[in-house]
């Protein structure tokens, strides 16, 4: 029996048929390399250019960040659920991060699962 980590595509990890399904269904995720301790800055994700019909869509973008030094991560910072023709499978937050993290974009596409990405973010 797989574990559910070992569910979730990743750039790295997309094999087979995957590979072509890399591009369109991995967050791409946009934030800054530095930012300053405890103070808000922006985190935009984007997922495709991907269909979004109602046969086929992203119905889902969560992000989570894992913090330096914590003893549990991770932490939910957002989860959203898109309906399909109407909502585009983008999102944007204000976060504040007070150590070194990482933060993971996951996307669920009703057809080809759920995909990963992430980026790592200095806290000064
Ligand atoms: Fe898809």
């Amino acid at each position: 029996m797989k574990a559910f980590g070992s569910l979730i595509y990743t750039p790295e990890t997309a094999s087979g048929e995957a590979v072509s399904k890399v591009e369109s269904h991995t967050p791409k995720i946009e934030v800054p390399d530095k930012v300053k301790a405890g103070e808000p800055f922006k985190i935009r994700i984007r997922v495709g250019p991907h269909p979004n019909k109602v046969e086929h869509y992203i119905g889902r973008i969560e992000v989570y960040v894992y913090e330096k030094d914590r003893p549990f991560n991770p932490i939910l910072l957002a989860s959203v659920s898109l309906t399909p023709v109407y909502s585009e499978p983008e999102l944007e937050l204000t976060v504040k991060l007070n150590k070194d993290s990482i933060i993971y974009a996951l996307s669920y596409c009703n057809l080809h699962g759920l995909w990963e990405s992430r980026k790592e973010v200095k806290v000064e």
